[in-house]
């Protein structure tokens, strides 16, 4: 449904010419007829980090990716269609795209100019946008996908492999396969429909909604991803894979349905490629299990699938917590970092930093959620893991909420010394209470953004005290502290 007004340009006289001029120098006036009140959305959202990483003026609502994929040639054929809301009267607006060229834009149907300079795409509609109004874009492109290099020396972005491709795009890889508002602060729903050669598998986020094969005999798979998703966290898997697919329970949502049976099953797709598949089955298994453990201690799944991807060696040099379906190369995929993965679901994915810099409310609790594991089914108390973290001059070089450059975003401090803040505060407020706060957190900030500030106040709040001076020497604190 489209609820966007068009501005329209009527003939006036000269009396009400001025009158119009007098409305607009007192405001408050309407676009009507005048076509140059709109301004351009903001080139970027000013993160800490990567400042020019998303765009002002708009919320974007949902996007529908259609994507062709060679992988002889490299060669991706792409289609976005982004449906947003607009934040202002927009004469123009940006996405972030690398790489790639763009062959046509509309929006709302009507051809729209574009141009690039570096990775900002500006669209330029016809007519104006109204503040309030919502709007489709679609942006036609092709090339062969660029990875990005971190400022850490990781790669990320479309990975090529021998028969087919790997996606992940935390923190901005996700530009060099779609254009779009790629900044975690604008999450939106998905629709991913990929084709690519018959015989191999095409994986994303979500739940797999439809495959059919072509007239030429390419075969494409839809795939829905229903709930909020940051764009860091959008995958493709493209290749050999073998696929097994299982149905959890114990996991509770916690929608409409749920509540009215208690309880509920969740889908949960595994794939792997041929040579890691066999070595990686009996862990893929364990995976309906550590979801309900988890359940237990965080609260509902927050997702309507589940899954994980896992890789051969040598494309992807990490695991990353892609919403609903984690990739992992072989090497990473033992039982901790699985937990690990599947704990950014609820925190991360669910709960997502209002800017970088509030990384550790990710990594630090998915680190905790390490510990408390480890503390619960192996019998190795999180106290333990604290002092070995303690005793790491690692761990020390900076406050976790403050990693000086774009390259210590992923450093020690962010995930070990974000753990110790939380282990912290349940030595602090004891374990009733800190099992309130893992529980509530994502449900307070379920499929939104949140920052630090969100979580001191929250984690006060329910501890019914003020924690300044927890905070204060293991949130913020410059250096380890005398004793832990
Ligand atoms: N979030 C991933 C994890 O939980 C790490 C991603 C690292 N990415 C990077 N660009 N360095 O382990
Ligand atoms: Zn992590």
């Amino acid at each position: 449904m489209r609820t966007r007004t068009r501005s329209r340009t009527r003939t006036r006289t000269g009396a009400a010419a001025a009158l119009l001029a007098l409305a607009l120098l007192a405001g408050g006036c309407t676009a009507a007829g005048t076509g140059v009140r709109g301004t351009p959305g903001a080139a970027g959202l000013r993160d800490p980090y990567f400042p020019k990483l998303g765009n002002g003026g708009y919320d974007v609502r949902h996007y529908a990716l259609s994507l062709a994929y060679d992988p002889r040639s490299g060669r991706l054929d792409g289609t976005t269609e982004i449906t947003a809301r607009a934040g202002q009267d927009l004469s123009a607006f940006n996405l972030d795209l690398a790489g790639l060229r763009v062959s046509r834009a509309t929006v709302d149907g009507a051809p729209a100019a574009h141009n690039r300079a570096g990775n900002e795409l500006t669209l330029r509609p016809r007519e104006e946008i109204r503040d309030g109004a919502e709007f489709t874009v679609t942006v036609t492109y092709t090339g062969v996908p660029e990875p990005i290099t971190d400022a850490d020396g990781s790669v990320e972005g479309w990975l090529r492999t021998d028969d087919g491709a790997v996606a992940v795009g935390e923190p901005e890889g996700s530009m060099t396969w779609f254009p779009g508002n790629h900044h975690p602060a604008d999450k939106a729903a998905y629709d991913i429909t990929l084709t690519v050669p018959a015989g191999l598998e095409a994986l994303s986020n979500g739940v797999r909604t439809e495959r059919r094969t072509e007239r030429d005999g390419r075969v494409t798979t839809v795939w829905h991803a229903a709930e909020p998703m940051a764009s860091y966290l959008a995958t493709v898997a493209i290749g050999r894979y073998e696929t097994a697919t299982e149905t959890a329970t114990g996991t509770a949502t916690g929608t409409a349905a749920d509540s009215a049976t208690g309880s509920r099953s969740l889908p949960v797709l595994t794939a792997a490629e041929p040579s890691v598949a066999a070595g990686s089955a009996a862990l893929r298994g364990e995976i309906p299990e550590i979801l309900a453990r988890q359940a237990g201690r965080f609260g509902p799944y927050p997702f309507s699938a589940a899954g994980a991807i896992v890789t051969e060696d040598g494309t992807l040099g990490y695991a990353l917590e892609t919403q609903t379906r984690p990739v992992f190369p072989a090497a990473s995929f033992d039982r901790t970092t699985l937990v690990h993965e599947l704990a950014h679901q609820w925190f991360g994915n669910s709960v997502t930093p209002a800017t970088w810099r509030d990384l550790w409310l990710n990594e630090g609790f998915a680190t905790y959620a390490e510990w408390l594991y480890s503390e619960e089914y192996e019998g190795v108390p999180a106290r333990t893991h604290f002092a070995r973290a303690f005793a790491q001059d690692a761990n020390w070089a900076f406050p976790p909420a403050a990693p000086p450059a774009a390259e210590n975003l992923f450093d020690p401090p962010v995930y070990q010394r974000g753990a110790m803040v939380l282990h912290k505060l349940r030595e602090t407020v004891g374990d009733g209470t800190f099992d309130e706060i893992l529980r509530g957190w994502p449900a307070k900030y379920r499929h939104v953004n949140a920052s630090t500030a969100d979580f001191t106040a929250y984690a006060e709040s329910v501890a019914g005290k003020d924690l300044d001076g927890l905070w204060k020497v293991w949130l913020y604190g410059e250096g380890r502290p005398a004793t832990p």
